[in-house]
């Protein structure tokens, strides 16, 4: 019988998940056959970007505040309400503790006070099972069989293999995750927080270097990736290019992308070629990795999803497209609906949970800032 049947839910009943482990306010409501039945995420940038990055004060009383339209929004899209919650989960890290307390207190409380049954979430979890929802609010599919996971976001670079549920961390970031380094570069670009997405979109207008300017590091036989040394080579071109006079704040370029879609002017277009040239870099050992690991396991698994913000990335979606469709894997890339933090991962990770762990003592819970994702899911 496979895990789905063994579920103690039915395709009506749901899930209420809560996710503010960091700067998003989430909160969702998936249905016991993993169709999204309502997803609801409030950023806090605009707050977070006169300081440049996330303010854990700040991030927690946001979710405070956030909350309450947040959750109405959820539920009125859904067309339900409390009382048609048959489960609660939510984020209990790893993240920011004052964020993740936030979204734990409110699913513990509420759980407790309804008796019904409680899963405080691994963040991971949810992401590596993300590529598995239907962002169109079909049916989530089943997971259950053997995949390699890869969660690439601005907490974590991390292949995992994953079977029947139980989860082998095959390799992580060094030092800086994808995300960061992303963020970081674009920073020093003059670009708004979060670069990631803004240095993809930029990098978009020019063609690729035909030499790659940076070298992929290589982390012995391991999965694991570093992401320090393309980050202080890449600021350190940048410093070079300042000294020879060449323009390397791209603020303006980005606002006229944005507002005019005008594409680049001549004196951006160094700048332009050297975030072109760290995305193939950044982007490069994710799929260095993936195919040394796949050209030496001649048993890995067919399946390869890939998950977190940074799967958003366009040259990375491009390049593990055909990666996968040359070594004839089946690759399941997610959803661009549910690439960054979202509830609905948290509440569709607590369901597959279901199938073959009992829920946790929503008294007990503790939120965690750090730890990794690993083991037997019933020990999680
Ligand atoms: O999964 P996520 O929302 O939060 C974490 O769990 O970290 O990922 C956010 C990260 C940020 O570093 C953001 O810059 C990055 O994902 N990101 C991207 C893109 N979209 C988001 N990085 C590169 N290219 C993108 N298109
Ligand atoms: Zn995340």
């Amino acid at each position: 019988m496979s895990p789905l049947h063994r579920r103690p839910f039915g395709k009506d009943q749901l899930i209420l998940g809560i996710e503010t482990s960091c700067d998003d306010t989430a909160c969702a409501l998936v249905a016991g056959d993993g169709r999204v039945v309502s997803s609801v995420v409030s950023s806090q940038l605009e707050a977070h970007r006169p300081f440049g990055g996330v303010v854990p004060e700040i991030a927690s009383r946001e979710h405070l505040r956030n909350w309450p339209a947040v959750s109405a929004e959820a539920f009125e899209k859904a067309g339900c309400t409390l009382d048609d919650v048959a489960l609660v989960a939510a984020t209990r890290g790893p993240g920011l503790v004052g964020s993740l307390l936030v979204g734990l207190t409110l699913g513990r409380t509420l759980a407790f006070a309804r008796s019904l049954p409680f899963f405080g979430v691994h963040h991971l979890e949810g992401h590596l099972y993300s590529p598995f929802l239907d962002a169109d609010g079909a049916a989530g599919e089943e997971p259950m069989g053997h995949f390699v996971g890869v969660v690439v976001s601005g907490g974590h670079s991390s292949f995992f293999d994953v079977r029947a549920g139980r989860v082998t961390t095959l390799g992580e970031t060094r030092d800086d995750a994808i995300g960061e380094a992303f963020d970081k570069i674009g920073k020093r670009m003059g670009l708004p927080f979060p670069g990631g997405p803004i240095v993809d979109a930029l990098a978009e207008l020019v063609e690729l270097p035909e030499e790659p300017s940076f070298p992929i590091p290589r982390c012995g036989d391991t999965l694991d990736v570093s992401y320090s040394g393309l980050k202080t080579q890449a600021l350190q071109q940048i410093d070079r290019m300042e000294r020879r006079g060449e323009t390397t704040d791209l603020s303006s370029t980005y606002e006229t992308l944005r507002r005019d879609g005008v594409r680049a002017v001549a004196e951006a277009v160094p700048a332009l070629e050297l975030l072109a040239a760290f995305r193939q870099a950044a982007v490069g050992q994710i799929l260095d990795r993936l195919e040394s690991y796949y050209a030496a396991h001649a048993s890995a698994p067919e399946v390869v999803a890939v998950s977190g913000g940074v799967a958003a990335n366009r040259h990375l979606r491009r390049e593990l497209t055909s990666w996968a469709e040359r070594r004839g894997l089946d690759l399941r890339l997610v959803p661009l609906r549910f690439s960054g933090d979202n509830a609905a991962m948290i509440a569709h990770a607590a369901l597959l949970r279901s199938a073959y762990s009992s829920p946790d003592d929503p008294r007990r819970v503790e939120a965690f800032s750090r730890g990794s994702l690993g083991g037997d899911p019933r020990e999680r």
